[in-house]
C-alpha cells in the first residue's frame, strides 16, 4: 500500500512537468483582451511579512500559440509570459518570485499587452507561500523584489525536492552529473543555514576529483547582463572530515578559503553582476576535494511604486459608491505605467497623483461620493451620460479643477454654492440632470467660465443659456 502511495505520488509529481495530469492543469481562466487592462487576485496578507509567488501556465494547445501577457504584483511590472517554447515541449511554465507586503493586500494581475499578441492572458493556478522572516532576508523587500532563474539540488537525478521535504514548498530541481555525483545520508539541520534549504539537498553532490577544480555551467541558461543575488549551499558528505576551496564565479573570487565541514553552511552574494552563460568553479586549497550541494540565483527588479496612499483611499471609497465599475479597478489605480484603472489619469511623478476621471458614458450608477474632493490633484472630472443620482458633493478642495463634466445623469438636488469658488474651473456642464433651485450667481458672474445648465432641471429662476 504504501508503495503504491508512493508511486502514485511521483506520478503526480511526473506529470507536474509535463503538464499531463496535474489536476490544478486540467482548468485554466482567460480573461478578455482589452489593451492596458490588468485583471487582479487581492491576496490577503501580513504586513510587512514576505511572499513566494508562483503562478502555472498550461496553454494545452499549441495552436493557435498562446496569448503572451504581463504579470503585475501591486504597482510592480514583474515579467512577461510566453508559454510558446513550453506548450510546444508539451509542458507547463511556472514563474516564481518572493514580494515583500506592503499592506493587507498584495495585488497579483494577468495585464493584458498590446504590443504582444491579440488575445487575452489566462492562468491555470497560483500558489501563494508565506516565507519565515529569516529567509532571504538579506534583501531589502521595500526596495526590490526577487525573480527566481534556477533553484537547483547538485548531484541529484530524482524528482524535484518539494513540499513537505521543503517547509515552504519550494521546487529543487535536479542537477545529474553521473562523472561527479555522490549521495550519502546526512544528518544536517537545516534550521542553522541561512535560507532554511531543505535537510534533502545535502544528501547529493557533486565532488571535484583530486586535485582538480570542479566547473560547472550553472544556471543553466544564459542571463541578461543584470545584478542577481546568488545562493550556494554546502556540507561535507563524510563526518569528521573538512575541506577547503575557493569559489569563482566567471572568473571572479566569490568567496576565498571557504571550509566546508558536516554541519554545512551557505554562502551568498546579494547583488552579483552577471552576463550570459555562467561559469562557477570550485578549486581545492585543502583537505578532500570541494563539493556543492544546491544553490539559487534570483534576478533582483526594483518595486514599481505606488499611488499616493490617500488617492488610493479615495479611489476605493468612490469605486464603492459606484455599481457596475469597470473589471479593471483592482490593483494598484495609476501603476505600473500603462495600466492605470480604466478612465483614470495619473501624472508621472515618483509617487502618482491622480490627475483626471474620465467615466464618461460607462454605464455607471450609483451616486457621486464626497470622497472625490480628496483627489487633491485633479483637473478634470468626467462622470457625463451615466445614471448617477444624488447630490453633487463639495468639492471646493479641489484647487486646481478645470473642467467638471456632470451631463446627463440623474443629479438632484441644488447647485452647491461651493462650486463658485473653484477658481480654476473653466468648464461646467451640469445639463440633462434632475437638479432644482437656483444657480449660485457666483458661478453665473464667473467671466473666465464656460459653462451649460440646461435643458433639463428644474431651476428658477432659469438661467441664461
Ligand atoms: C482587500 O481585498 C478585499 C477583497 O478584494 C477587499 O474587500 C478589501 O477592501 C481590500 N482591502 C484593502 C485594504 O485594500
Ligand atoms: C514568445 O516566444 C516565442 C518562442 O520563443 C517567440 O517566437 C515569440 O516571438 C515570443 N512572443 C512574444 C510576444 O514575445
Ligand atoms: C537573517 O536571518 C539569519 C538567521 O537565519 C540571522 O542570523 C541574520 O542576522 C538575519 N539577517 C538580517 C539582515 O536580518
Ligand atoms: C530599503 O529600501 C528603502 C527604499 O529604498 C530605504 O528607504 C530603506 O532605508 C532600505 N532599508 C535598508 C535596511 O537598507
Ligand atoms: C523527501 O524526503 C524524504 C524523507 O527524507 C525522502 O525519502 C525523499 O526522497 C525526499 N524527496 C525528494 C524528492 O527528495
Ligand atoms: C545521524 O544521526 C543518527 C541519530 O542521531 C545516528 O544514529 C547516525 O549515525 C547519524 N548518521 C550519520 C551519517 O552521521
Ligand atoms: C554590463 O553592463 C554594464 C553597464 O550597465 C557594462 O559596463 C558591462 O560592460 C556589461 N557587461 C557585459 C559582460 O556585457
Ligand atoms: C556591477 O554592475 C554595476 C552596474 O553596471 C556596477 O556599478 C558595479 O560596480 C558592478 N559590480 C561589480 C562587483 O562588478
Ligand atoms: C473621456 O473618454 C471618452 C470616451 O472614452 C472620450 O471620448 C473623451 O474624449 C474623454 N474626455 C476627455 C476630456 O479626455
Ligand atoms: C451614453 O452611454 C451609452 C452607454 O452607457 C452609450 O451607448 C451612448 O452612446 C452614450 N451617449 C453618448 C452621447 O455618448
Ligand atoms: C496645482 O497646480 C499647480 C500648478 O500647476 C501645481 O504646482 C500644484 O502642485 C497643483 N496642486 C496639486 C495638489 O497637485
Ligand atoms: C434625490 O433623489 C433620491 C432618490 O433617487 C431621493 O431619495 C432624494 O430625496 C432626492 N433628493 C432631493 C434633494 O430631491
Amino acid at each position: 500500500m504504501r508503495g503504491l502511495l508512493l508511486r502514485l505520488h511521483l506520478a503526480l509529481l511526473a506529470a507536474l512537468l509535463t503538464g499531463l495530469l496535474d489536476p490544478a492543469l486540467a482548468t485554466r481562466r482567460d480573461f478578455p483582451h482589452e489593451p492596458g487592462k490588468k485583471f487582479c487576485y487581492e491576496l490577503p496578507v501580513d504586513r510587512n511579512r514576505r511572499y513566494l509567488l508562483r503562478p502555472t501556465f498550461f496553454y494545452g494547445a499549441s495552436s493557435p500559440p498562446p496569448p503572451v501577457f504581463d504579470l503585475i504584483v501591486d504597482g510592480t511590472f514583474w515579467t512577461a509570459v510566453n508559454t510558446t517554447d513550453d506548450v510546444l515541449a508539451g509542458s507547463a511554465s511556472y514563474y516564481e518570485a518572493v514580494f515583500g507586503a506592503s499592506g493587507r493586500n498584495m495585488s497579483f494581475c494577468l495585464g493584458v499587452n498590446p504590443d504582444y499578441t491579440s488575445a487575452g492572458p489566462f492562468i491555470n493556478a497560483l500558489q501563494v507561500i508565506q516565507l519565515h522572516d529569516s529567509v532571504y532576508n538579506a534583501t531589502n523587500f521595500t526596495a526590490s523584489a526577487m525573480g527566481l532563474i534556477a533553484r537547483t539540488k547538485f548531484g541529484s537525478t530524482d524528482d524535484v525536492e518539494r513540499y513537505p521535504n521543503d517547509t515552504f514548498n519550494r521546487y529543487w530541481q535536479p542537477f545529474p552529473d553521473s562523472k561527479h555525483a555522490v549521495s550519502s545520508t546526512h544528518n544536517v539541520t537545516s534550521a542553522d543555514f541561512w535560507n532554511l534549504p531543505p535537510p534533502g539537498v545535502f544528501n547529493t553532490a557533486l565532488v571535484a576529483e583530486q586535485d582538480a577544480p570542479l566547473v560547472l555551467q550553472w544556471p543553466p541558461i544564459p542571463l541578461q547582463n543584470d545584478s542577481y543575488y546568488v545562493a550556494l549551499y554546502f556540507a561535507d558528505t563524510v563526518s569528521e572530515s573538512s575541506r577547503t576551496f575557493n569559489v569563482y564565479i566567471n572568473d571572479y573570487s566569490f568567496y576565498e578559503g571557504l571550509t566546508v565541514t558536516s554541519a554545512g553552511l551557505s554562502v551568498f552574494a546579494t547583488q552579483w553582476n552577471l552576463s550570459g552563460l555562467t561559469r562557477v568553479i570550485l578549486a581545492p586549497v585543502s583537505g578532500l576535494p570541494p563539493l556543492i550541494n544546491a544553490g539559487e540565483v534570483f534576478g533582483l527588479f526594483p518595486l514599481g511604486g505606488y499611488t499616493f496612499p490617500r488617492d488610493a483611499r479615495a479611489l476605493e471609497a468612490i469605486k464603492r459608491s459606484l455599481q457596475n465599475i469597470p473589471d479593471d479597478w483592482n490593483g494598484d489605480p495609476c501603476m505600473p505605467h500603462g495600466y492605470a484603472w480604466t478612465g483614470v489619469t495619473c501624472d508621472k511623478g515618483q509617487i502618482p497623483r491622480v490627475i483626471s476621471l474620465n467615466f464618461s458614458s460607462m454605464g455607471l450608477s450609483g451616486y457621486l461620493s464626497s470622497d472625490i474632493a480628496r483627489l487633491t490633484a485633479l483637473t478634470d472630472i468626467s462622470f457625463a451620460n451615466n445614471s448617477l443620482s444624488g447630490p453633487i458633493p463639495n468639492l471646493s478642495n479641489l484647487r486646481n479643477l478645470t473642467r467638471l463634466h456632470l451631463q446627463d445623469n440623474k443629479l438632484n438636488g441644488t447647485v452647491p454654492q461651493t462650486l463658485g469658488i473653484i477658481t480654476s474651473l473653466r468648464e461646467l456642464f451640469l445639463q440633462n440632470n434632475e437638479l432644482d433651485g437656483a444657480v449660485p450667481l457666483n458661478l453665473l458672474l464667473n467671466q473666465g467660465l464656460t459653462y451649460q445648465f440646461l435643458p433639463g432641471n428644474n431651476f428658477f429662476p432659469r438661467p441664461p443659456r
